[in-house]
């Protein structure tokens, strides 16, 4: 049987991983400046992830969610002191679209109302509720084509005040920073007034941190720079240093009905492992501060030159905007200099490291940048 064939491969087997480093079946070393499109956040194969997963796979892998599991529990309280969202209450699930799918569905019960304003060149992931809040024709099928979405420009508020006027919104969704869509940043003052607008039309602000948070911009979560407490967060990608996880954080204004949300895999014991191990590698280890101080080096080093058209980012999420196609400049980081990054479009090369990046680790990413544009 041949694979479904709707990924674009690079020629490269990782076979082996440690921190920021790659390993192919032939032995190269790759520095990875990508994670796996950022979801290593505590860095490869860290040993406290090993011992954790190992640990719990010899005591119990796997049961459903009709029976107590204090792995969940544990998480709750660990994630609520790290993120400040103590009050919040946790439902976990297994990736960022599922999260995203809760998080409207949530917002949908809680309202009675079903329209819901995106933003455009967003991306919210690709099951069917997810996929209509991208702006993304060529991935929405005309089955994912009937959900009631209105689509504003980031930073457009008078648009969004119009659609929210109707009275019909149940959510509005943005990113915490615009990942797929080209590291685009909704200032601070357009993130409070969307607030403020959200509360006054008793719509849900739903902060999607499935890329820009876990501490991936220096904060908890990249909204947290504008001071905003969203009605409901949606997690994913880092939180489990790629074991497959998910999360929402919710308010404590939804009332919790017995039934309405619900998922076989979502906070199994290795997903909690995995997440719980992530949290304590993140304090333990300053990565929050880390992320700011490498990400703050990134920016300020990198080189003028007459292609790059702007260059955005906040801590280890980065965007270098060409005026021209980036793909061979990416090529040539990957085979000539054995480095991994990430795209946004045609023009954008994009950063996601791990959370543990080093400076030094940086500087050789700099000066292989340097030397590819030269
Ligand atoms: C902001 C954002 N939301 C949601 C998703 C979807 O996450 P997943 O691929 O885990 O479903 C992504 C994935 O890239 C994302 O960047």
């Amino acid at each position: 049987m041949e694979l479904f064939d709707v990924y674009s491969l690079f020629d490269v087997v990782p076979v082996k991983a440690s921190g920021c480093r790659i390993w192919d079946d032939k032995g190269s070393c790759y520095l990875d400046l990508y994670g796996g499109h950022a979801v290593i956040s505590i860095g490869h194969s860290h040993p406290a992830y090993i011992e954790a997963l190992t640990e719990q796979v010899n005591k119990i892998g796997f049961y459903s969610n009709s029976v107590v599991n204090p792995l969940q529990q544990e998480l709750a309280g660990k994630l609520g002191d790290i993120s400040g969202y103590g009050d919040y209450t946790l439902f976990l699930d297994n990736s960022g679209a599922e999260s995203n799918e809760n998080a409207v569905k949530l917002a949908s019960f809680h309202t009675g109302k079903d329209r819901v304003i995106a933003f455009r060149k967003s991306f919210h992931g690709r099951t069917s509720g997810a996929v209509a809040l991208t702006d993304n024709p060529a991935i929405v099928s005309p089955f994912n084509s009937h959900h009631k979405v209105s689509f504003c420009e980031l930073g457009d508020l008078a648009a969004v005040e119009k659609e929210l006027s109707g009275g019909d919104v149940a959510a509005v969704i943005i990113e915490g920073i615009q990942g797929c869509g080209g590291i685009n940043i909704p200032s601070d003052g357009f993130l409070r007034a969307l607030s403020d607008l959200c509360d006054r039309y008793s719509a849900v602000l739903i902060l999607d941190e499935v890329q820009s948070g876990y501490g991936r911009t220096g904060k908890f979560f990249a909204h947290q720079w504008a001071g905003i407490r969203p009605g409901i967060i949606t997690m994913g990608k880092g939180i489990a240093n790629g074991f497959p996880c998910g999360g929402i954080l919710i308010s404590p204004e939804f009332k919790a009905v017995k039934g309405m949300l619900g998922t076989t895999f979502g906070g199994n014991y290795l997903a909690m492992a995995a997440a719980l191990s992530v949290l304590d590698v993140i304090s333990g280890e300053n990565l929050l501060q880390n992320a700011r101080e490498v990400g703050a080096h990134i920016l300020d080093n990198i080189p003028a030159d007459f292609r790059i058209k702007e260059v955005r980012g906040r801590g280890l999420m980065i965007g270098l905007e060409f005026n021209t196609e980036v793909a061979s400049i990416r090529k040539s980081l990957l085979f000539d200099k054995h480095i991994f990054t990430g795209v946004a479009g045609k023009n954008m090369i994009r950063l996601l490291p791990p959370l543990c990046l080093s400076k030094e680790e940086a500087d050789t990413f700099l000066n292989a940048f340097k030397e590819v544009l030269s």
